[in-house]
């Protein structure tokens, strides 16, 4: 495995000397201000978790917190819970009925303010419809829509009947839905007739008709209409229902499944190093407990709150940060459907204003994207109610943080720079607002309960100053149970590289103090504008075009994207490389597999340079792409062709 983590700036990142203690205000009032907890965590975690776990209403309590036979675990044994009733029921007993949860605002500008206890009718009402359309306890639903609140109400619908939901981006591509509802055999499917996006219209039916022309598993689909006659979709007779008609006589009343802790929450799939993505699986009792716990604690939820991640319901982050988390806090929550950028550049600081949000999440993609745009669109809004910031999905350079804290915090903000990933469930590495003191670019420590090392090579801890993997070496709730369909692949992937510790992918350095400094993956995998993409699958979608005989893709550095990706190609005897086929390969990448896995650029090399037993030295390619000295080049068959390339790369 190539180690990437030596090729980030490390030095320069620990340079960064600025720092920012907790606000008095924070001092004061946070929800979790307690510094003891986190020495009384590392003593007892399971008293630790088993004190968040109560926090939680359940059907039945559970009779043990933890079995590890790792690295297999199971939480919370014998409880049994249901996580829509701890997400919306348990509100319309203490006050929240009539609050509301869901202030969501459409791209071209319509508004819908739904409630607890509107959440609650629709959720049972669709719960209702799935049990009729032959959902049962244990079934996987497939969602495929846009950012509207139908999809929380199907996510929390499928949960109340047991249902596992696995939601798949609205901008992958058919081939991709395909792919994931056939590896979930997904019985039914929830898309929407289209969505808005810049101005366009998203085409989620018909990718959807495209895809369901290969998915036998698939019984039902149901369409919700958000665009109308402009979106023409075919409904196939027998099998596509429209959402309203569904709903218009479901009942009102659907009792919540006594799920047991450990029974399926949802799928929801990843990029690995392979072509093939991996269905994560994530259970009811651990998930729901972490993810409650950890958004009360870092983004400091209160009832008062007007808390908005502008994240897509389509990755984790989402389903952490919207679906989940605020929900069984209980707090109202801004959602938005369309880009940052439409009709204008500050259509985010306009909705900040307009609802007065609190807390705002996003991604450092997004923060460099503003930086950009310049200070003009957040100083044209009040934006004074803010009072929390949060950053995910990939490194935030220091630069980007003080920009954040500064011109949408107003220099009063905490960024709360926050590491996970879809298989840890929440955030594991991460400030606290009420208690740590902020290092620009730094996700700083991990959290009460968790227990994370930065280890060598042969697994043995560095020690604070120096850098490595980024291992767990316990087990934490809302960890991932396993990958569906194929329990080896788990073990292979996160517990093989160091026996008994948890490989998260993930290059880390530590400081003298003990903080965290994420170096980016080290595996094949990209990041792309917060993505994970790996680096197989555009080689899989590349070679899938007739004109080409192989490929290597890399991430090359890039300013806004954090990486972007760069393929290399050659191409079968007799075919023209020319800029008309540039353009083809990029085209049919993105309808293989979606618009974010679009390749910034391809080069059309006449070799790839191998090891002498065949294996592409993408470590070379990478040095090419972001212009370093080629590293050690011994072990290639033949050094001319990475020379040649270079010198190739530099004129292009
Ligand atoms: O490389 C890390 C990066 O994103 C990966 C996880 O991607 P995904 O499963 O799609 O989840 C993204 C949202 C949780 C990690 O392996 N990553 C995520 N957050 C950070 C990060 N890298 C550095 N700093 C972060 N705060």
């Amino acid at each position: 495995m190539a180690d990437k983590s030596t090729d980030k700036p490390i030095e320069v990142l620990l340079q960064e000397r600025r720092s920012f203690p907790p606000p008095k205000s924070f001092k004061k009032s946070a929800n979790m201000r307690n510094a003891g907890l986190f020495a009384k965590a590392k003593k007892d975690p399971k008293g630790f978790w088993a004190q968040a776990a109560k926090e939680l209403e359940w059907f039945k309590p559970w009779k043990k917190v933890l079995e590890w036979d790792s690295p297999w675990a199971k939480w919370y044994i014998g409880g049994k819970l249901n996580a829509s009733y701890n997400c919306i029921d348990r509100h319309l007993s203490n006050g929240r009925g009539n609050k509301a949860a869901i202030i969501w605002e459409g791209e071209p500008g319509d508004e819908r303010v739904l409630t607890y206890r509107d959440i609650w009718r629709e959720v049972n009402k669709f719960a209702n419809v799935l049990k009729k359309l032959g959902v049962k306890r244990g079934d996987r639903v497939a969602i495929y829509l846009g950012m509207i609140p139908e999809i929380v109400i199907a996510m929390q619908a499928c949960n109340r009947i047991g249902a596992a939901h696995s939601v798949v981006f609205g901008g992958f591509s058919a081939e991709a839905l395909r792919d994931r509802i056939n590896d979930a055999e997904a019985k039914v499917l929830i898309t929407g007739d289209g969505g808005y996006r810049r101005g366009g219209i998203v085409p989620l039916k018909r990718n959807a008709d495209e895809a369901l022309k290969e998915t036998p598993s698939i019984k039902s689909v149901v369409v919700v209409r958000r665009i109308g006659e402009a979106a023409h979709v075919d409904m196939h007779d027998g099998r596509d229902h429209w959402w309203h008609d569904l709903m218009a006589d479901a009942p009102m009343w659907c009792e919540p499944e006594k799920m047991d802790s450990e029974d399926m929450l949802y799928i929801l799939y990843t990029s690995g190093t392979t072509g093939k993505p991996k269905g994560i699986v994530h259970t009811t009792g651990g998930y729901l407990t972490g993810c409650h716990l950890i958004n009360k604690w870092v983004f400091d939820m209160k009832d008062d709150d007007v808390f908005w991640c502008a994240a897509d319901i389509g990755w984790v982050t989402g389903h952490t940060h919207i679906v989940y988390g605020p929900m069984a806090n209980g707090v109202t929550q801004v959602m938005y459907e369309g880009t940052p950028d439409w009709p204008d550049k500050d259509r985010l600081w306009s909705i900040v204003e307009k609802y007065g949000v609190t807390i705002f999440h996003t991604a450092p993609t997004a923060i460099r994207t503003f930086m950009r745009w310049g200070t003009e669109y957040p100083q044209k809004h009040n934006m004074k109610s803010l009072r929390l910031l949060g950053s995910v999905g990939e490194p935030i350079n220091p630069e980007a943080w003080v920009w954040y804290h500064k011109y949408i915090g107003g220099g009063r903000c905490p960024v709360m720079d926050t590491w996970w990933q879809t298989e840890t469930g929440h955030p594991l590495i991460s400030p606290l607002p009420g208690i740590t003191t902020l290092k620009p670019g730094s996700a700083t420590k991990p959290l009460p309960g968790v227990e994370a090392d930065v280890v060598d090579d042969k697994g043995n801890s560095v020690p604070l100053g120096g850098g490595g993997y980024l291992v767990l070496t316990k087990p934490w709730p809302a960890m991932m149970r396993t990958i569906y369909g194929d329990p080896d692949r788990y073990v292979q992937t996160y517990w093989s590289r160091f026996p008994g510790k948890y490989f998260a992918g993930d290059g880390a350095k530590r400081d003298k103090d003990g903080y965290y400094w994420l170096l980016g993956r080290v595996d094949d995998v990209m990041n792309v504008a917060g993505h994970r993409i790996s680096t197989m699958e555009v080689e899989s979608a590349l070679v899938d075009h007739p004109k080409v005989a192989e490929s290597a893709v890399i991430g090359k550095q890039h300013e806004i994207k954090g990486q972007g990706i760069c393929a290399f190609v050659t191409v079968k005897a007799g075919v023209d490389t020319n800029s008309a086929l540039v353009d083809e390969l990029k085209a049919h990448v993105a309808k293989k597999i979606g618009a974010i896995a679009r390749p910034d650029e391809i080069l059309f090399a006449a070799e790839l340079p191998k090891t002498r037993s065949g294996k592409i030295m993408r470590r070379l390619l990478r040095d090419i792409a972001d212009g370093r000295a080629l590293g050690d080049t011994t072990t290639l068959a033949d050094p001319a062709v990475v020379a040649k390339l270079k010198e190739q790369y530099e004129e292009e």
